[in-house]
């Protein structure tokens, strides 16, 4: 087998976290933003007020634990960015990073779609004028313990987790945030995310609607958004391995053999040895490129890729194997460099700055000992569907890891009708995408942008962002 699955230092990662002090919180009486400024949110502790390197702002933002479980001492990492102008009046929208073991401060805060972007030296943040808080109040969340931050104190946690362990943590953390956060508890509330938050995104918000049914539980979930979502294991694989051979990453012969001997849908696809030889021929091929971004370069320079986090692959009998999220390789570098820096963690709520907590992007223990995954969203799209949520997928369409044709097939598995047929959507003025309407569900694509779409398309995901709280048709003329 051609992905030799490493193991990281994960003993030395929980000493590390049992061992971290209390953070200190010594921002509480500061002002952040000029003097008479009022505080929309206050300073409830977690207010960041002296984030080392941090552009010019004028908007507060807050970051630290929240508890999860006092019994085994589970707690969360978030950083919450209130929006540009007008927080009260904007929605909350939850964001999630996949892997699963990936962080969501890691990627979607500081790559993606947060404020503060980390810069190339590692040493400090630029500003991004297309962050997604222009339009919303932007909560990233380190999900479930083990990743980023947030840490439990009962190592055998590290043992079970899995999707529902994932949503359960995540919907207690909701309930608790909001203590924190009274301004925004009765708020208009969305669910993004991209890879395999596919998963943990409609799995949070099926729970969210189930305990909806108690009126002192309700939370105003409005919607979800995903981005080259994981959605349906058998539809994504089928995807992966047609999307490889039409982007001329591997031969017809070897997309044959898959098509003829590979069942996606059996409990174990790989007992068929001709597969599985096949399937190794794309993923071999796929390592000579970047799979989440098939047309750009690969890092070359980086150190942490000697233990390559950001391809592993897992295959198991029992689950469809998974390969981490994630897009640049050489930003992650920059992105550990700047979260292990003691004032840094310190700032934001970490610890002490003495005693350090040791930050990676990826967990690549949890990813490989992940206990359970839900093979198929579908039936949960049904549920949500049925219930009125909004549901908009999108989908960059140079990702080989969750291309654009695995998203296609599942829902196509779906069956919707279309209320709106295929049709080109426009940013300044150049066709961005094609989208699709069906009943109950939105599908567009963005032209020329990878797995992590926001990295490669800022300006026009920001625009699609819009339209989806608006729930608005993304710009269809010129
Ligand atoms: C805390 O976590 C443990 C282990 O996951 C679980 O058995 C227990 O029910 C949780 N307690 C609460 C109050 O949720
Ligand atoms: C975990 O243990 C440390 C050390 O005893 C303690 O300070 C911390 O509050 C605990 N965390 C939680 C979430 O209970
Ligand atoms: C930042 O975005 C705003 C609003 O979209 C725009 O008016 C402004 O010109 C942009 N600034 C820069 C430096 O691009
Ligand atoms: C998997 O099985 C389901 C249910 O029988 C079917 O609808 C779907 O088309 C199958 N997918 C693949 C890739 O074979
Ligand atoms: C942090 O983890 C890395 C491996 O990911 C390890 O090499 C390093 O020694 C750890 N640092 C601390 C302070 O534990």
């Amino acid at each position: 087998m051609d992905i030799v699955l490493k193991h990281t230092l994960f003993f030395a990662l929980l000493l590390t976290l049992l061992l971290s002090i209390k953070p200190v919180l010594s921002s509480r009486h500061k002002n952040w933003g000029g003097v008479g400024r009022k505080l929309s949110s206050g300073d409830n502790g977690d207010l960041v007020t002296d984030l080392p390197g941090q552009p010019h702002a004028d908007f507060q933002h807050y970051a630290g634990y929240v508890t999860v479980n006092e019994t085994n001492g589970r707690a969360l990492f978030y950083w919450f960015y209130e929006a540009m102008a007008k927080p009260e009046e904007k929605p909350l929208v939850l964001w999630l990073n996949g892997g699963p073991g990936c962080s969501s401060v890691g990627y979607g805060a500081t790559q993606e779609i947060g404020p503060f972007l980390v810069d190339t030296d590692g040493n400090g943040l630029k500003f991004n004028n297309f962050s997604w808080n222009r339009e919303a109040n932007m909560l990233f969340l380190e999900s479930p313990v083990g990743v980023g931050f947030s840490y439990s104190n009962t190592t055998s946690d590290y043992d079970n987790l899995g999707d529902d362990f994932t949503a359960n943590d995540a919907y207690n953390f909701l309930h608790k945030w909001f203590l924190k956060f009274p301004s925004y508890r009765t708020r208009t509330f969305y669910i993004a995310g991209e890879s395999y938050a596919g998963k943990y995104v409609p799995e949070l918000a099926e729970l969210i609607h189930d305990k909806n049914k108690d009126p002192s539980l309700h939370i105003d979930l409005k919607g979800i958004l995903l981005g080259n979502p994981e959605t349906s294991d058998a539809e994504d694989w089928v995807g992966l391995v047609d999307y490889a051979w039409s982007h001329a990453v591997v031969s017809d012969e070897t997309h044959k053999i898959i098509r003829q001997s590979c069942d996606f849908n059996s409990s174990d696809p790989w007992r068929n040895k001709d597969c599985t030889q096949a399937v190794d021929e794309v993923l071999k091929q796929y390592k000579e490129i970047d799979i989440y971004s098939l047309y750009t370069s690969v890092c070359f320079a980086s150190t942490a890729n000697a233990n390559d986090n950001s391809m592993q692959m897992k295959r198991s009998s029992k689950m469809m194997p998974r390969i981490m999220g994630g897009y640049d390789p050489c930003l992650d570098d920059y992105a550990k460099a700047f979260y292990n820096k003691p004032d840094v963690q310190k700032a934001l709520h970490v610890t002490d700055g003495h005693s350090l907590k040791n930050w990676s992007i990826c967990n690549n223990d949890i990813f490989e000992h992940w206990r359970q995954s839900k093979p198929s969203m579908i039936p949960i799209y049904k549920k949500l569907i049925s219930a009125g949520l909004r549901i908009w997928i999108y989908s960059g369409d140079t990702d080989g890891r969750v291309p654009v044709l695995s998203t296609r097939y599942s829902l196509s598995s779906l069956g919707l009708p279309i209320t709106k047929p295929w049709r080109p959507w426009y940013h300044e003025k150049e066709v961005s995408g094609w989208y699709q309407e069906y009943e109950g569900l939105t599908f567009a694509t963005f032209r020329g942008a990878g797995h992590a779409v926001p990295c490669f398309k800022p300006s026009n995901s920001l625009a699609f962002f819009t339209a989806f709280l608006l729930g608005e048709d993304p710009p269809s003329t010129r």
